[in-house]
């Protein structure tokens, strides 16, 4: 069979060794125990545990890797199967702000491949890379499960949403210069290493703030609304099954 396959993900592999930095401490340390404890199985803590390294180090640190796998009783190379599996899990440090633009098929369809392309000059780095000052790095996603507002984008994990050219260069150089960015459908931007922070379970009191749903989402509710539509009872049995329906 002949054909070629482009990675998207060209520096697949390994966790990056030649860089042993860390910013783990005792209190991270503990914190890490603590999300072990919250499991009947430890090892179910990996991947909040991970997240957690990430707030620390920026990235998944090999000393991050060890004291994960001296934690949970299990191996490095456990470990790393993991961090290397998942693309949430960076290699190398991400930026202060982290942006991915979606290129999954509805995304792609809404101009998400020119967006990709526009933010790379834009910022003047490739897929997979920082800019120099650290201040943003760029990833190319898949499916955000967010296609009724497609093209889309997310920054440090958060919403942005129905994206074309003009709104990309306005976001990315806010992001550059520091200002506060708020999403759509969600709170105003933090930093990439806070949002990791919250996604190991670590909450900080601001999951409300912004609205929650989109009025792309919202459609079929008002449609319904509109039409006195209502979904039946959870234990009503189908039409088939009524006597009536079986006369
Ligand atoms: S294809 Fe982009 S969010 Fe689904």
């Amino acid at each position: 069979m002949s054909g070629h396959f482009t990675s998207h993900f060209p520096e697949s592999g390994s966790v990056d060794q030649s860089d042993q930095s860390t910013s783990i401490d005792e209190t991270t340390v503990a914190e890490l125990r603590e999300l072990a404890g919250r499991y009947p199985q430890p090892r179910s803590a990996l991947l909040p545990m991970l997240h957690l390294v990430q707030s620390v180090d920026g990235r998944v640190s090999p000393r991050g890797i060890e004291v994960c796998a001296d934690i949970l009783g299990i191996t490095t190379a456990q470990v790393s199967g993991v961090a290397t599996f998942y693309t949430m899990y960076k290699r190398r440090p991400a930026g202060k702000h982290h942006v991915g633009v979606c290129t999954t098929a509805l995304c792609a369809v809404m101009g998400g491949d020119a967006l990709l392309e526009r933010a790379k000059k834009r910022l003047g780095i490739d897929e997979n890379q920082t800019t120099p000052d650290g201040q943003v790095s760029l990833e190319r996603l898949e499916c955000n499960a967010a296609c009724d507002f497609a093209p889309v984008m997310m920054v440090n994990w958060e919403f942005f949403d129905n994206m074309d050219p003009a709104k990309t260069d306005e976001l990315l150089d806010s992001l550059m210069a520091d200002e506060e960015v708020v999403s759509p459908r969600g709170a105003a931007l933090t930093s990439w290493k806070e949002a990791e922070r919250v996604l190991a379970g670590f909450p900080d009191g601001r999951a409300d703030e912004g609205p929650s749903a989109g009025d792309a989402s919202l459609l079929g509710l008002g449609i319904a609304a509109d039409n006195n539509w209502s979904a039946p009872e959870a234990d009503a049995k189908p039409a088939a099954e009524t006597p009536e329906a079986a006369k």
